[in-house]
């Protein structure tokens, strides 16, 4: 070979390189505004909003409880078959989308129930006559071991039996599948935020649609491996289907490779590692460490934003990227005026968010989730304007705020 003709095939090479990353580069703009159309209805599904809350009933539906099952070896997963008393049809729901449950839980020395909100992740595909849950025994965190379990969670697990009565708002939530997508998928679910993607996966792959999934579900080992058998029968069963498998603590008796297919945590090592140069959607929900690093490192990657749905279980755990605008940003006091109960209090950003706020100062505020979800403690904001640091799930009426994830942007009035 001549060094003409060398130079030659270098050249090519060069710019089919180029070629290729620009279709790339053009590809993922595209998708951005694609993406824009996650929020529009779906094709048979009412809606008053954008997060597809009311669908088919407003506020609490009674439910009963059909059937429980554990789902880890640990029974420490146990999820709930959930059936309308009124005996009508249910509304489609997306794939990732959560109810609200509001719980009469018992309290000791107190003769009323306390009424408790929380919310719970749809963990099957829709059909007509049954939802399901899938909730996690919550214990007293390991820095703070002496401190009440979770109040919901030790609920549904001791109490909450078949034929009991459940009262339910409807499916809502903006984390979803974005269905008429023909993208790969790729579901990251760290412990028990999987539920929003095992009712993505079923959906995807009991309609037969040959969209490439690939699930990444991140565990301690296998004592908390939720429904390990349908998983694998469903990456037996479908070649579109790749399960991806970390155990962070493996067994002494799991066997890499066997048991599990990886050793750790699910990171961006992992992903680039196993996936193909491609643009994919990302879907991730997990606790807090996973979505610190996952989110902002896919981005890095390269991955646009677009492409990037997550929602988290907790208290906002990621906040936007933008630099705040707000004056609370400044060192200068924020004055926030609690109408109702006659307070003026100054504000400043180690104080949280408005709901911790009030809170610390006494008000007596609802809340719920405390996530932004479940619209518990939506106030009256009756001057001055807040911003929130997630993306709000509920519907947000217009002159109200959720105090739960919002810091004031200047001077409030709310009527607390
Ligand atoms: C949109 C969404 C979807 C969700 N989907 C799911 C799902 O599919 N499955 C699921 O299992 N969960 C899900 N969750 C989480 C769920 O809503 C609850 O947050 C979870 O069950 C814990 O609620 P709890 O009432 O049991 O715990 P809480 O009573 O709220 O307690 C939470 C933690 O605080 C600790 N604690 C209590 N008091 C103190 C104190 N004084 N000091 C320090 N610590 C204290 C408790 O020990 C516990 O560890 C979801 C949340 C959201 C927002
Ligand atoms: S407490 Fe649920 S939205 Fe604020």
């Amino acid at each position: 070979m001549t060094t003409g003709t060398l130079a030659l095939i270098i050249l090519v090479a060069i710019l089919a390189q180029v070629g290729v990353a620009a279709a790339i580069g053009i590809h993922r703009r595209g998708g951005q505004s694609r993406n824009l159309a996650a929020d529009e209805p779906a094709p048979d599904m009412p809606t008053n909003g954008t997060s597809f809350s009311g669908a088919g009933w407003t506020g609490f539906r009674e439910f009963s409880v059909q059937r429980r099952d554990f789902e880890d070896q640990s029974r420490s997963i146990c999820s709930f078959y959930l059936v309308p008393c009124d005996g009508k049809p249910l509304p489609p729901f997306r794939p990732g989308q959560f109810l609200t449950f509001r719980l009469g839980v018992d309290e000791p020395a107190k003769d009323k129930p306390k009424n408790i909100v929380r919310c719970y992740s749809l963990s099957d595909s829709p059909r007509p006559d049954c939802y399901r849950v899938s909730i996690k025994r919550v214990l007293a965190p390991p820095d703070h071991p002496d401190a009440p379990p979770g109040v919901s969670s030790g609920y549904f697990h001791d109490h909450v039996q078949v034929g009991d009565r459940l009262m339910i708002r409807p499916p809502s939530g903006h984390f979803h599948l974005i269905e008429d997508e023909p993208l790969p998928i790729v579901l990251i679910g760290g412990g028990i935020g999987i539920t929003p993607m095992l009712s993505i996966l079923n959906s995807v792959l009991e309609r037969g649609v040959e969209r490439e999934v690939w699930l990444y579900y991140g565990v301690r080992n296998g004592s908390e491996h939720i429904m390990k058998g349908h998983l694998q029968a469903l990456a037996e069963r479908h070649d579109n289907l790749h399960l991806h498998v970390c155990y962070s603590a493996p067994g002494e008796d799991e066997v890499e490779g066997v048991d599990y297919d990886h050793h750790g945590r699910v990171d961006l090592p992992l992903l680039r590692n196993t996936l193909r140069l491609a643009r994919y959607q990302f879907y991730v929900c997990g606790p807090k460490p996973m979505m610190e690093s996952l989110v902002p490192g896919l981005e890095e990657w390269g991955v646009d934003s677009g492409d990037i749905h997550y929602e988290s279980f907790g208290p906002a755990t990621l906040t936007k990227h933008e630099k705040p605008t707000s004056a609370a940003s400044d060192t200068q006091p924020v004055n926030i005026t609690f109408s109702r109960s006659g307070k003026r209090l100054s504000w400043n950003p180690a104080a949280g968010s408005l709901l911790e706020f009030a809170e610390a100062n006494g008000i007596d505020v609802d809340s719920g989730c405390r996530a932004g979800s479940c619209g518990s403690c939506q106030t009256v904001l009756a001057a001055g304007q807040v911003e929130y640091g997630q993306q709000p799930d509920a519907d947000i009426e217009p002159g109200h705020c959720l105090l739960c994830i919002a810091t004031p942007s200047g001077d409030l009035v709310l009527e607390a």
